[in-house]
């Protein structure tokens, strides 16, 4: 219906009948405008199964290893940071780690999943009290982050940029959200060693041709990609250290 709505507005055939050759030119146009659609949405995972959340809480402790902390560490640094909000929190293993890490005062978690969310509510709350930290549901496709200006000391986005729309809109949100000198700091698996990305996932329990099919969407951002979405987001001094034989790379830039 949209294909259709879209095309008449191309081609106006009101005074006459379209020939032959104008036929299949829009039937090519119509399957182009399904295979983009189709293709646009291939990145996106669906999180809202239980079985999706225990599987991501049992891959935490291979996502989240002892040299990713170490190259975060390095580009973040290690001074205490109050306020800490992960964009895509998931389970919310992460945050427990970052208040743990970073002796963080109160911490925010955007997910767009409730079963994610409530799994991260659960954690939190082994963790620090209740009034420590806000878990607000949120499709950042489709919504603002309700995040006050100059709140934040340190944003986190883990695994998150490949699967949204418009990563850079995202970025300037977190950048609004930021306190001056507060840091973004951006997990993902990036372009540029298919194999190093397929042994990564087989390590973690996918099977290789699953892992193959799913490596141009996983990794659809290079490392310059991701540099970029921070830098036209206003971010400056960006850093970043591929780990995991360059299959992930964990990029930061500064609010100045
Ligand atoms: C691959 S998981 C990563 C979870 C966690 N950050 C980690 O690294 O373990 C991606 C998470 O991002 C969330 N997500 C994906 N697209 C989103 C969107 N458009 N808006 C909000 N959350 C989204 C999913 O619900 C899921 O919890």
């Amino acid at each position: 219906m949209f294909a259709v709505q879209y095309l008449s507005h191309q081609c106006d055939y009101s005074d006459r009948k379209p020939s032959l050759n104008e036929l299949i030119d829009i039937l090519l146009k119509i399957v182009l405008l399904l295979v983009k659609l189709i293709m646009s949405n291939l990145a996106k995972d669906d999180w809202s199964a239980e079985d999706r959340v225990q599987r991501m809480v049992r891959r935490y402790p291979l996502s989240y290893h002892d040299l990713f902390w170490v190259t975060l560490q390095r580009l973040v640094g290690s001074k205490q940071k109050d306020v800490i909000a992960d964009f895509g929190c998931g389970p919310g293993l992460l945050l427990v780690d970052l208040v743990k890490k970073y002796h963080a005062k109160y911490v925010y978690g955007f997910d767009e999943s409730e079963a994610m969310l409530k799994q991260a509510a659960r954690f939190l709350s082994e963790t620090i009290s209740d009034e420590q930290f806000t878990l607000q549901r949120i499709n950042f496709d489709e919504s603002q982050v309700m995040l006050e200006s100059d709140a934040i000391d340190l944003a986190f986005a883990g695994h998150m940029f490949h699967e949204i729309a418009d990563p850079g809109n995202l970025a300037s949100q977190v950048f609004t959200a930021l306190k001056q000198g507060g840091q973004f700091a951006i997990l993902d698996y990036i372009s540029g060693n298919p194999d190093g990305f397929i042994r990564k996932m087989v390590g973690s329990g996918m099977d290789e041709k699953h892992a193959r099919a799913r490596y141009p969407h996983m990794c659809k951002h290079s490392v310059d990609d991701l540099t970029e979405f921070l830098s036209n987001a206003g971010f400056s001094n960006i850093v970043f250290e591929k780990i995991d034989e360059a299959s992930r790379a964990v990029v930061v830039g500064i609010k100045r």
